[in-house]
């Protein structure tokens, strides 16, 4: 099945950006919302550029001419009826996201494929009937769409290999490269990862001995880009959000890092951060304070912020070596649980790594070349050291190692994708 003419529900950040990806090729395009200050406003910004080149004439006036004439922007949902595919970016919130499916259901064919860019809600949690069931699936993009490489495909339970096929066609043939999710979890492959690394970053700043900036130094020797800084780029606000709005959409309290490795909800470090209002770059501070943009050292409010944590992150001052493997191991088990859960292969969780954080090595590229027991050595030396979260897990435990936590965890074992 070939996609060639695709509906974009929203004309905000996200809408717009896609909007912009596929108008650099030639689906036919149709970009929908319920404002029509809103789809004003896309319109003239989106065509702008176009517009000026088509009115200059010649060959590439009229590449952009016909550009134009593919594009169709509105509030009307029956603009969508003939697309092959319907790509949902409205707002982050359940109702508006299962309303806009519901109404769209009435009007599209039988075989359009629906997909929805979430990224902290359950795709199945919004499936308008049955009858849409196999052609419902997630397509998530990541922001800047024109700078992410890749696009997570996250088919449903119920979504058929055929669509599935047919998303993985779609996003390469607009130049990312499709990472299929294959396993319908919060988080999905991406933020899992981005989340262990993160979280391990919080809890190092929050035991008190290990400033934002030594962390971020730290994880440098084997990343571009550190804990602290990058949850300042994203906002501690926009990463809880995930955490804690999870539960209406997938049926029960299901934490990325709760069906993750530890027991702590999420590090208490970034809920303090963003107690305090403290959302990170856009806010003016988050583990930073930013005075013309630059990130600067704030050790009084660290300080302060500390002593407020609850007493279990308190543990005992480690050495730079141990923090950089605290960081890496954070990763590495990390992938090894989502590999082990079926949610991404070995090659997209280590391209996906490398990509994102600059990685040299992806962590299956490192076990197989330092072997398992290097491995599984290290981690159960961090477990005796730091806490059960970091004892070997799946194929890198023998029989009589230590076990973590959450492996007695009824929540773990249960799977949220069969509600
Ligand atoms: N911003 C990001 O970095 C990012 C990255 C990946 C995925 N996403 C996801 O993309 C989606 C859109 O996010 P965004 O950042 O573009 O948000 P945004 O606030 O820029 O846009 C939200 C859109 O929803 C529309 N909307 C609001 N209320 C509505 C309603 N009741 N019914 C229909 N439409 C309504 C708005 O008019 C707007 O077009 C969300 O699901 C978000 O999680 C965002």
């Amino acid at each position: 099945m070939t996609i060639r003419k695709v509906g974009i529900l929203g004309g905000g950040k996200m809408g717009t950006e896609i909007f912009k990806l596929l108008g650099a090729f030639d689906f036919e395009l149709v970009l929908w919302s319920p404002f029509p200050e809103e789809i004003e406003a896309a319109e003239k910004e989106l065509t702008r550029k176009l517009r000026r080149r088509a009115a200059k004439g010649g060959a590439r006036g009229e590449a952009a001419a016909a550009s134009l004439a593919r594009m169709t922007f509105g509030t009307d949902m029956t603009l969508l009826a003939d697309v092959d595919l319907v790509i949902e970016a409205v707002i982050e919130s359940l109702e508006p996201k299962r309303k806009v499916f519901r109404d769209l259901d009435r009007v599209a064919r039988p075989d359009t494929i629906f997909v929805t860019n979430t990224s902290t809600l359950s795709p199945t949690s919004m499936v308008p009937s049955p009858a849409r069931a196999q052609r419902f699936a997630g397509l998530h993009y990541f922001y800047p769409v024109s700078l992410v490489s890749f696009v997570e495909v996250v088919p449903t339970r119920k979504t058929s290999p055929q669509v599935t096929e047919a998303l993985v066609e779609f996003v390469s043939r607009t130049g990312k490269k499709p990472l299929v999710v294959t396993s319908e979890v919060n988080g999905y492959l991406v933020n899992r990862l981005l989340g262990a690394y993160y979280n391990e970053g919080g809890n190092l700043v929050g035991e008190g001995y290990w400033s934002p900036r030594q962390v971020d130094e730290i994880s440098r020797r084997f990343t571009t880009i550190g804990p602290c800084e990058s949850v300042d780029y994203i906002g501690t606000d926009v990463i809880l959000f995930g955490v804690e709005s999870a539960d209406e959409s997938w049926g029960r309290k299901d934490h990325i890092a709760v069906q993750s490795r530890g027991r702590e909800p999420w590090t208490s470090m970034h809920f303090r951060l963003r107690d305090d209002g403290r959302l990170g770059r856009k806010s003016g501070a988050g583990f930073y304070r930013y005075e013309d943009n630059q990130p600067v050292d704030d050790p009084e409010y660290i300080h302060q912020a500390v002593k407020t944590l609850p007493v279990y992150h308190r543990s005992p001052g480690f050495d730079e070596d141990t923090v950089e493997k605290r960081l890496f191991y954070a990763l590495l088990l990390e992938a090894v649980l989502t590999w082990e859960r079926g949610i991404g292969s070995k090659e997209d969780i280590d391209y996906t790594l490398k990509e994102l954080l600059g990685l040299k090595q992806g962590p299956f590229e490192y076990i197989e070349e330092v072997g398992i027991d290097k491995i599984r050595d290290d981690a159960t030396q961090l477990a005796k050291k730091v806490g059960s979260r970091y004892c070997p897990i799946g194929f890198l435990r023998r029989p009589g190692d230590l076990i973590t936590e959450w492996e007695y965890d009824p929540w773990f074992r249960h799977d949220p994708a069969a509600g």
